[in-house]
């Protein structure tokens, strides 16, 4: 039986992660390890929480005797690093945070599991380190081209330096104890119990309420977003397959400018939900500082090398998602009521 550190699996594709191993695996034990910031909730794992093969412990990825104790009290065979500041709004304001916990928290969690898989200077057998990063530590495209693996990095916002910064303290793990590692970068993921921040929960959330909808700039920034659940199944043949020190890149080629993605929204609910919801709910703001333009990934080698492929088209994605958030207003108000205003407020209205 193999265990399963998810560090971060209360946000949202750390608890798709959970969802979706649990259901493939029966012979597998998740400890979900999280500190339950604004973005952590556990009610994304209500459905699962009593389950006997998952265990849930509250907690810091920089605190290194919480983690140390984990590893004492469970043979710990991979860790799956999904915490973090997510963000990039947040990070232009606060940058300070997404050092803590991407860099130094990555760099905490890569120690206490190096010492505790190591016997005699060698690692022990069948472990390995997983940090979950994004496509966007390579910066921006212009109109032509894709991030490959070997795309240098070049981040721009905060956050995404953040993510660099933790990627090289992985590589550096690799290159100088050689513990076994692998990155994975995936581009924009779309699903159910992403907080309403992110633009595609924030539109469909605006549009349930009625409430002007922000367009950063012209609109015309392009993301290539993939379905939450082919990431999740890109995670786990990484875990299984990925080859020792590998960065993966994850993606379907599904570029879409921002605005298509809030027309889509608008134009869904419009036909079969509300009427009065239209393309009047559209506001263009002040554009974001150093908005990255175009993100493309290029997945040939995690296609060649692993058989990995997209299962959901955005088409079909998209309108899953728009129905899981309607049918999920508990959820919705719940992630909501907290803070959630002020943050609002203070960045859209600045109050
Ligand atoms: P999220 O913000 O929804 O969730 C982050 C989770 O980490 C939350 O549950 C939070 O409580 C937890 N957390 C934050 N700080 C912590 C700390 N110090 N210790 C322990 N737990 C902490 O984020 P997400 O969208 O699910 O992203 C997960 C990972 O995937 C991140 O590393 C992110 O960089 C990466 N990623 C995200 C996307 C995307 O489109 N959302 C795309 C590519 C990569
Ligand atoms: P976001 O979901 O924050 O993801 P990321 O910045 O990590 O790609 O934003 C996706 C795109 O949508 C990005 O180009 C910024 C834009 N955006 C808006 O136009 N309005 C909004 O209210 C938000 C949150 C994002």
């Amino acid at each position: 039986m193999k265990t399963y550190l998810v560090t971060g699996g209360a946000g949202f594709i750390g608890s798709n992660f959970i969802h979706y191993m649990l259901k493939k695996y029966l012979n597998i034990k998740i400890i979900n390890y999280d500190k339950l910031t604004y973005a952590g909730n556990l009610e994304n794992l209500k459905f699962i929480s009593k389950n006997p093969n998952y265990i849930f412990v509250q907690g810091d990825i920089c605190d290194r005797e919480k983690l140390q104790q984990l590893f004492e009290k469970y043979d710990i065979d991979y860790v799956i690093n999904f915490a973090a500041e997510s963000h990039v709004d947040r990070s232009i304001r606060d940058p300070e945070v997404f050092v803590k916990t991407n860099v130094l928290g990555t760099v905490a969690l890569l120690d206490t599991a190096k010492n505790a898989w190591t016997l005699e200077g060698e690692f022990k057998q069948g472990k390995k380190y997983l940090q979950v990063s994004t496509d966007e530590v390579y910066g921006s495209l212009g109109k032509e081209g894709y991030f490959t693996e070997k795309t240098p990095l070049d981040s721009h916002s905060p956050y995404s330096s953040s993510k660099a910064s933790a990627d090289l303290m992985v590589k550096a793990y690799f290159d100088t104890y050689k513990m076994p590692v692998n990155i994975t970068r995936c581009s924009n993921n779309y699903g159910p119990y992403q907080f309403p921040e992110k633009l595609i929960p924030l539109v469909i959330n605006n549009c349930a309420n009625k409430r002007d909808i922000p367009v950063y700039g012209d609109g015309l920034n392009i993301r290539d977003w993939l379905y939450v659940e082919d990431h999740c199944k890109a995670i786990d043949m990484v875990i299984n397959n990925g080859k020792l020190g590998e960065a993966y890149n994850i993606g379907g080629h599904n570029e879409r400018t921002n605005i298509y993605i809030v027309k889509t929204i608008i134009s869904y609910i419009h036909d079969n939900v509300d009427p009065y919801v239209d393309e009047n709910l559209i506001k263009y703001v002040e554009d974001r500082k150093g908005h990255d333009r175009r993100y493309g990934i290029d997945p040939t080698k995690i296609k060649d090398e692993l058989g990995w492929y997209p299962e959901t088209e955005f088409e079909d994605g998209i309108i899953k998602t728009i129905k899981w958030y309607l049918d999920n207003k508990d959820w919705m108000n719940n992630v909501t009521s907290g803070d959630y205003k002020k943050y609002y407020d203070r960045m859209y209205k600045n109050k």
